[in-house]
């Protein structure tokens, strides 16, 4: 591979490779977003690194990031072979939506995602309908707590998570019940699982999954989560019946139904416990971390937190639920929200994509199949857009007007082909959650807490530290 490099003239720069290892320790697999801001500020946008003997290219700065993924929107399409995930099912026309090789099935299987996800709710209630009764069982919850000190991790996890089990599963859990614990908490050691150097470790060297057990010690949540998926499918099969549309996956059964040439399209059994589990994991680590994080920065910034309350009063007032309709009459806290995306930062280094084909950027030549990073943490913090890239500060996202403005940096759902399919969910349940909490109660650090810490902990998303808080109804 040494050689391969070399051959490349116009290759982009990067750190020194050590044989075998590559640049691996380069890189804290922990904090990857810091160490690319190193690696940016004295090799450029463009660099590159080997993990062991697979070439890897990062991509940093708006800029370059929008020249990849909207000019040369194919060219950077396809995703790397995960072997990690091999033993979870994913195989050649098994592989869901989310780490799909670029092609056909990918397309037909997106598609089917978001066209399911906004059409959703015909003739029975809608997904936003949906959406206020849940942040309705969730301030029910939260008051429940009458005013004291508690950790509000679960309780938002459990709202979030709901959303995508009635979508995929047409019906919520209560938050007491015990299967929909487990359910949260496998999540979230899944996540776990696919962080640090281990798993990027065993995806360039997959030759160590064959011994017998490591694939079973190393991702022993994820495939817990499978076998929890494959039964719930079970179940749902059994009583499914083709007149009625219950949810998601009632219409991939209905494709399915429709013989061989829906199965060459990907709709098979294999492909729908696949969907089903990318559409849990890319769909409710993510909102719900995003709303830890708005809360968090309103009980840092509470006087940002009395000027969304009083937006909510004017446009809202007390007692009516808000609704998609108030969005537009709400530039402040339409602001804060974006600030919240922006600053959280929740995927910094996005999902990897790879080159479809032999391309060029900015001069550099990047071969087909080359894994690229596309750092979001250096586009939402790109000190050539933002103001005060570092702060938490809605007025980025306001006009001298005090209108809502949205920078062409603001890129947190990517751009591209690959561009997060559930963006308009996610800002309905955001906008929504964040309006309905904050209409009910206001949220403050308890007397004898520390300032709640304002750094990330990341786990394939950026989440923050556990803070307590209280929630004194209004
Ligand atoms: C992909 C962000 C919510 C479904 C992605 C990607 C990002 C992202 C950065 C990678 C795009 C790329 O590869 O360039 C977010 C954020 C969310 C969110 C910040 C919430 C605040 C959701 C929701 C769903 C969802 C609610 C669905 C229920 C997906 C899927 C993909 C994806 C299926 C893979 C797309 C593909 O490979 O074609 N998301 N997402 N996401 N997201 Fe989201």
């Amino acid at each position: 591979f040494m050689k391969r490099r070399k051959t490349w003239s116009r290759y982009p720069p990067g750190p020194a490779s050590l044989p075998f290892i590559g640049t691996m320790f380069s890189i804290d697999f922990h904090k990857p977003h810091h160490s690319f801001h190193q690696l940016q500020k004295k090799f450029g946008n463009i660099f590159s690194l080997q993990n062991c003997w697979n070439n890897v290219v990062v991509l940093n700065g708006y800029k370059t990031v929008k020249e990849a993924l909207v000019h040369k929107s194919e060219d950077f399409a396809d995703r790397p072979h995960f072997p990690i995930y091999e033993h979870m099912g994913y195989g050649k026309n098994s592989e869901g939506v989310v780490v799909a090789r670029y092609g056909h099935v990918w397309k037909e299987l997106r598609r089917f995602t978001l066209s399911t996800l906004r059409n959703f709710g015909m003739g029975k209630k809608s997904l936003e309908e949906r959406v206020i009764e849940e942040a309705g069982f969730l301030c029910a919850e939260i008051k429940s707590e009458e005013g004291k000190s508690f950790d509000i991790h679960v309780l938002i996890n459990n709202a979030v998570c709901n959303m995508i089990c009635t979508i995929v599963f047409g019906d919520r859990f209560d938050y007491g019940d015990e299967t929909f614990n487990k359910l949260s908490q496998l999540f979230q050691n899944s996540l776990n699982e696919e962080t640090g150097f281990l798993p990027q470790f065993l995806n360039v060297v997959p030759i160590l999954l064959r011994i017998p057990g490591v694939p079973q010690k190393a991702f022993r949540a994820q495939k817990e989560l499978m076998d929890f998926i494959d039964v719930v499918i079970d179940k749902h099969m059994k009583t499914w019946d083709p007149a009625y549309t219950r949810d998601l996956t009632d219409v991939f059964l209905k494709e399915m139904e429709k013989g061989k040439a829906a199965e060459e399209n990907g709709f098979h059994y294999s492909n729908l416990r696949l969907v089903a589990v990318d559409l849990f994991t890319a769909g409710s680590e993510t909102t719900s971390t995003t709303l830890r994080w708005a809360l968090l920065y309103m009980l840092l910034h509470p006087e940002i937190q009395s000027k969304v309350q009083a937006e909510i009063d004017k446009v809202i007032g007390r007692e009516r639920p808000p609704t998609m309709k108030d969005q537009a009459s709400m530039p402040y806290t339409n602001a804060v929200i974006h600030e919240v995306q922006r600053c959280g930062d929740i995927v910094p280094v996005g999902l990897p994509h790879m080159t479809y084909r032999d391309t060029e950027l900015q001069g550099f030549f990047i071969p087909k199949g080359t894994t690229i990073i596309i750092n979001l943490s250096s586009v939402l913090k790109d000190e050539t857009v933002w103001e005060k890239p570092n702060e938490f500060h809605p007025e980025h996202f306001l006009d001298a007007k005090g209108q809502f403005v949205k920078p062409e940096a603001f890129l947190p759902f990517s751009a591209g082909r690959r561009a997060c399919p559930g963006e308009q969910l996610a800002r309905m349940e955001l906008f929504l959650f964040f309006t309905t909490l904050l209409q009910k109660f206001t949220f403050v650090v308890p007397e004898e807490q520390p300032r709640p810490r304002e750094d990330a902990h990341f786990a394939l998303t950026n989440s923050p530290h556990p803070y307590l808080l209280r929630a004194l109804p209004r």
